[in-house]
């Protein structure tokens, strides 16, 4: 968790710093794109890695949004809805039951967390089936290597290995849990 601590008071100005600006720029064109695919309107959400909320207006808000986040100073700093709820958890071990969540967000997250399998799959148990999650992931490159800049060590992820990531959580859920589909709830960012 470390330096999430320190940095909330400043992750608001460097995500204003060129060209850290353009990169969350086109996270939001993304995103937005993506939940435009969504064609049900989702009842209960889950933002995983709130941060500070700057993605929060972005969302839809159904009647019940979760707020969830491991660093409790980031999470502080984030705008409350009034049918939001935050909640201070890893997202490697979400406190959430399965099958409940309409909509997982999990935006500029992923690359903080070597556990990317373990992640996805707690996302996937968490959703209704048919539900959906849209999930950010980093793609090694120089890019990417600017987000050390905040002091964290970050985890990037080719698009094959995301891929592949996907199919194998899919599966062994889908071993787990007969009742799931095999429908592609994840849009992959
Ligand atoms: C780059 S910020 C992204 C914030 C927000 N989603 C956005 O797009 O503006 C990453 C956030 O993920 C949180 N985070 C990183 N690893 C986490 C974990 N394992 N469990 C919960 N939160 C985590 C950090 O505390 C931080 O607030």
């Amino acid at each position: 968790m470390g330096t999430w601590q320190i940095l909330a008071r400043i992750y608001f100005l460097f995500s204003k710093i060129f060209p850290v600006n353009l990169i969350y720029k086109k996270a939001i064109n993304k995103l937005t794109d993506l939940l435009a695919q969504i064609t049900n309107e989702p009842v209960i959400i889950l933002d995983i890695g709130t941060g500070i909320g700057e993605t929060l207006k972005y969302l839809p808000v159904g009647e019940k949004r979760i707020l969830l986040d491991f660093s409790s100073p980031m999470l502080a700093h984030a705008p409350k809805f009034p049918n939001d709820q935050k909640i201070i958890a890893d997202c490697i071990n979400l406190p959430v039951k399965k099958n409940c969540i309409d909509l997982v967000t999990c935006i500029g997250v992923s690359e903080y967390n070597k556990k990317k399998a373990v992640l996805s799959r707690e996302i996937y148990s968490c959703l209704t089936p048919g539900g959906y999650a849209i999930i950010t992931f980093s793609p090694p490159g120089i890019i990417s290597k600017l987000r050390t800049l905040l002091g964290e060590q970050i985890y990037p992820l080719s698009n094959s290995g995301v891929n592949e990531m996907m199919t194998g959580s899919v599966k062994k859920l889908k071993a787990i849990n007969g009742s799931f589909t095999l429908q592609p709830s994840f849009l992959v960012a």
